[in-house]
């Protein structure tokens, strides 16, 4: 009888395997696939190597202005790609050296729950304490005539397999993943149209944010339609309605749809649990419990927030549930990084948020060219910081476009979950000359 049987190898069942055998508890890892999860071999991971070879290639293309001059700069997606998959094979034989180190029984295979505490792994059954549920999610497909059956019509997993890259890029969805392919796109000096059928790109972050994302985009070259209505495709080509109703089509070598993710609840027996689900997923309270005791579930099969790192924590909060550590799973300080060139990154309260709620809040800007760091180190990139903060001066949240973004939103985390105010901000040292000393100084406005 093991303490716990997790289903699901990603950022959330791998962390919970490796933090319950952390407390002493015998784990039972079942994964299909690889270990890492869609992180790590279709996702975050290799998305950020993508972004980066593209980020040095671009940077290397417009650097005469800090002298660095580079006319023969080529892009090499073969080197790229072994590179990629490289890091992700270093990757995994460190998950999976962590989970020797804590015996943790990792066996591949497709998990099916047989009952309360019993899960079937091919012809074995297994018996645990408690069952972690961790199968994650798959891109979803919007209702939109011409998808199915497209040899031009990707999603992000085929796109990072592909052998080479499109010249022409169409994306159906500028959510993070829509905006992450159109930049590395982009950056490559590729045609690239964006498709998003709400008025700002990436949904709920700070309109000023996405309003950069947006403008930036459009400097690569990016075409970019907000407020459109996509009809449907034929081929490499998309029919679609501008904001102003406007029929218009657009013709691409490849056809990305990233129009969001669904829970992974079928083919491992979720039936026999009975547990109460939703179309967005598992349903779990704070401490990550579903509606049957002794049954967890963390990560995106839960469907709350579709993050890595929200993954991670819930897992942990689950494990502590499991043994009877007191924790709660809160997401007030969630941050969300976009790896954009440049980067953005926003965690908390937004100003807009703020206002449809009726909540009162003082927000504070300031242009990330008051640092010296990011002045030396950028050609008249137009970043900002923006801080939300209550009428006691508690951070609420804070949203920045610029250089080493994804890096600093976790200052801005540890303000929020811990409730400082701009006064305590005021009285911690930041290093000089940082991008993220701007934190400090924005609060004194
Ligand atoms: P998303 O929910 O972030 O964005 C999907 C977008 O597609 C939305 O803006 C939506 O309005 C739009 N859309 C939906 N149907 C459409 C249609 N028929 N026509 C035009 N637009 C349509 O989902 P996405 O980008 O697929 O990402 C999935 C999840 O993965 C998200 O939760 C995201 O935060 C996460 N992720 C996080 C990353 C990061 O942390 N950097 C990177 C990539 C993904």
């Amino acid at each position: 009888m093991y303490d716990v049987i997790i289903l699901g190898a990603g950022p959330a069942g791998y962390v919970a395997a490796e933090h319950a055998s952390a407390m002493g508890k015998t784990v039972l890892l079942v994964e299909q696939d690889r270990l890492g999860g869609v992180c790590l071999n279709r996702g975050c991971i290799p998305t950020k190597s993508f972004l980066h070879a593209a980020k040095l290639y671009n940077h290397a293309r417009h650097g005469g202005v800090f002298g660095v001059v580079a006319p023969d700069a080529l892009f090499d997606y073969g080197i790229m790609k072994t590179r990629t998959e490289a890091v992700q094979e270093q990757l995994r034989n460190g998950i999976a050296f962590m989970m020797k180190r804590g015996k943790v029984e990792v066996v591949q295979g497709v998990a099916r729950i047989v009952g309360r505490n019993r899960v079937a792994v091919g012809g074995t059954d297994y018996a645990g304490t408690n069952i972690l549920i961790a199968t994650g999610s798959r891109p979803a497909v919007p209702p939109i005539p011409g998808l199915a059956d497209n040899p031009a019509v990707v999603d992000s997993t085929a796109l990072l397999q592909a052998d080479t890259v499109a010249d022409s890029l169409a994306v159906i969805g500028g959510g993070v993943i829509g905006v992450e392919f159109a930049c590395f796109h982009a950056l490559l000096g590729k045609s690239v149209t964006v498709l998003e059928m709400l008025p700002t790109l990436c949904g709920p972050v700070d309109r000023d944010v996405a309003r950069a994302v947006q403008k930036k985009l459009e400097q690569l070259g990016a075409s970019v339609h907000v407020g459109a209505t996509v009809d449907r495709v034929d081929g490499g080509t998309v029919f679609f309605r501008d904001k102003k109703g406007i029929g218009q089509s657009v013709a691409a070598e490849r056809i990305l749809v990233a129009a969001g993710r669904k829970p992974n609840l079928e083919g491992f027996g979720l039936d026999a649990l009975g547990l109460d689900v939703t179309a967005r997923g598992i349903t779990v309270n704070d401490r990550a419990e579903t509606s049957v005791p002794g049954v967890y579930a963390a990560g995106d099969v839960t469907g709350r927030i579709q993050l890595a790192h929200f993954a991670s924590r819930q897992a942990t909060v689950a494990v502590h549930a499991m043994f009877g550590r007191d924790d709660i799973c809160r997401d007030v300080a969630v941050p969300a990084v976009i790896y954009t060139d440049p980067e953005a990154a926003g965690i908390g309260l937004t100003e807009h948020a703020a206002k449809e709620a009726g909540i009162p809040v003082r927000t504070v800007k300031m242009p990330l060219a008051a640092s010296g760091r990011f002045v030396a180190e950028t050609d008249g990139e137009q970043g900002f910081i923006k801080a939300v903060l209550a009428e006691d001066g508690k951070v609420l949240g804070m949203h920045i476009v610029g250089s080493y973004a994804s890096e600093m939103i976790a200052a801005a985390a540890i303000m929020i979950e811990y409730g400082l105010t701009a006064q305590d901000v005021e009285k911690v040292i930041f290093p000089h000359p940082t991008v993220a000393e701007i934190m400090r100084e924005v609060m004194f406005l």
